[in-house]
């Protein structure tokens, strides 16, 4: 099963709306409530920081019986130190994002806690490009 949605820049009434539509389809499909929920918190992160740090993007889920993986991709502006904006408290985030309630800089750290496997493609001037994925057999849960 795949599902795609877009992501537009700054449209932060939007913000959660991918995720919870995952949320949605995965709950259908009987997937674990612990497992779920990693899903959702990793890719809220994920789709707040396209609204939040670049120009838009999309969102693509693909769900197989034995894996989630998912998508994230933005047109820009890319991600100059990679190393850097993964340590937590790291952030760039405007007052205006951070009016919001967003811009603790702990979005990336935790998609790194939440996915079973997290990848990033990203230089400064290009596209971020993450690959997120979540194993869904028994045992592989990520849990223990
Ligand atoms: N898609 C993106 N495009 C460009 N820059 C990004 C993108 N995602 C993250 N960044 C950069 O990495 C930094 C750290 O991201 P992270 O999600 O960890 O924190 P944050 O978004 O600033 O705050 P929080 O997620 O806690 O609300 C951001 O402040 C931004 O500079
Ligand atoms: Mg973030």
């Amino acid at each position: 099963m795949q599902a795609r949605f877009s992501v537009d820049s700054g449209d932060f009434t939007k913000a959660g709306s991918a995720s919870s539509a995952i949320k949605r389809m995965l709950k259908q499909l009987g997937v674990k409530p612990a497992v779920v929920k990693r899903v959702v918190v990793a890719l809220f992160e994920a789709e707040v920081n396209v609204i939040a740090h670049s120009y838009g993007g999309f969102i693509q889920c693909d769900i197989s019986p034995e894996k989630v993986n998912l998508l994230v991709q933005d047109t820009g502006p890319g991600i100059p130190d990679l190393d850097l904006a993964m340590t937590e408290g790291w952030s760039t985030a405007t007052d205006a994002v951070r009016e919001m309630g967003y811009g603790a800089g702990m979005g990336l750290p935790n998609m790194k806690k939440n996915a079973d496997s997290l990848q990033i493609s990203t230089a400064a001037g290009k596209h971020t490009e993450i690959r997120m994925s979540f194993s869904l057999k028994e045992g592989e849960d990520g849990v223990s």
